[in-house]
């Protein structure tokens, strides 16, 4: 009881550390499951990134954590912990629903494993994701990258209003919707593939 008593203290003051509100300047990273595969949307950067994504050290980082099918769990073990991914059904009017977060500081440049951690089907165990910690001018010119690839959510938006283009997500859980645009595209071929350009 006393050792239980003891692991008890610290385990709880981190759980509220990792639930606290993000502080001012922190980024914001709307996270959303799929299976089997992990997208990392940057609203106020504009640019999706799959399986693989990056942050910058010594900035707070908010995970807003959404799933488009069934219940996922996020977990890299060394940021931050462990927390449910839920499917959330469209909110009725002047419902506000809970959105699990989780709010972390990498201090160190590093690249942090992380795997799916609650089963959600067949290929549940190849659902991964790796974090990318770099320095803020690494992170800035990694955001300059993808703004000027085909992975740019502008690029993503402009396929999903194309007649003809991949069809979006079914909007089986309004999860997506929540994130603030219409980026609602399958990915092409293995996930964090790069998606053909638009026509
Ligand atoms: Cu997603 Cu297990």
């Amino acid at each position: 009881a006393i050792i239980v008593v003891v692991i008890s203290v610290p385990t709880i003051l981190t759980i509220f550390d990792t639930q606290r509100p993000a502080p001012e300047g922190a980024l914001r990273i709307e996270v959303i499951g799929h299976q089997w595969w992990w997208e990392f949307r940057y609203p106020e950067e504009g640019i999706v990134a799959g399986n693989q994504f990056y942050i910058p050290t010594g900035r707070p980082v908010e995970l807003r954590l959404h799933s488009a099918d069934v219940i996922h769990s996020f977990w890299i073990p060394r940021l931050g912990g462990k927390r449910d991914v839920n499917p959330q059904p469209a909110p009725a009017e002047g419902q506000e629903l809970h959105t699990n977060q989780i709010l972390f500081t990498a201090d160190e440049e590093g690249v942090y494993l992380g795997q799916c951690a609650e089963f959600c089907g067949e290929s549940h165990g190849i659902m991964r994701m790796v974090a990318h910690a770099v320095s803020p001018a690494e992170f800035d010119a990694w955001i300059r990258e993808m703004r000027s690839g085909a992975t740019s959510a502008d690029a993503l938006t402009m396929r999903a209003q194309t007649p003809g283009a991949t069809a979006p997500v079914g909007d089986t859980t309004g999860a997506a919707a929540q994130v603030g645009d219409s980026a609602r595209v399958q990915p092409q071929g293995a996930p964090g593939a790069q998606p053909p350009p638009p026509p």
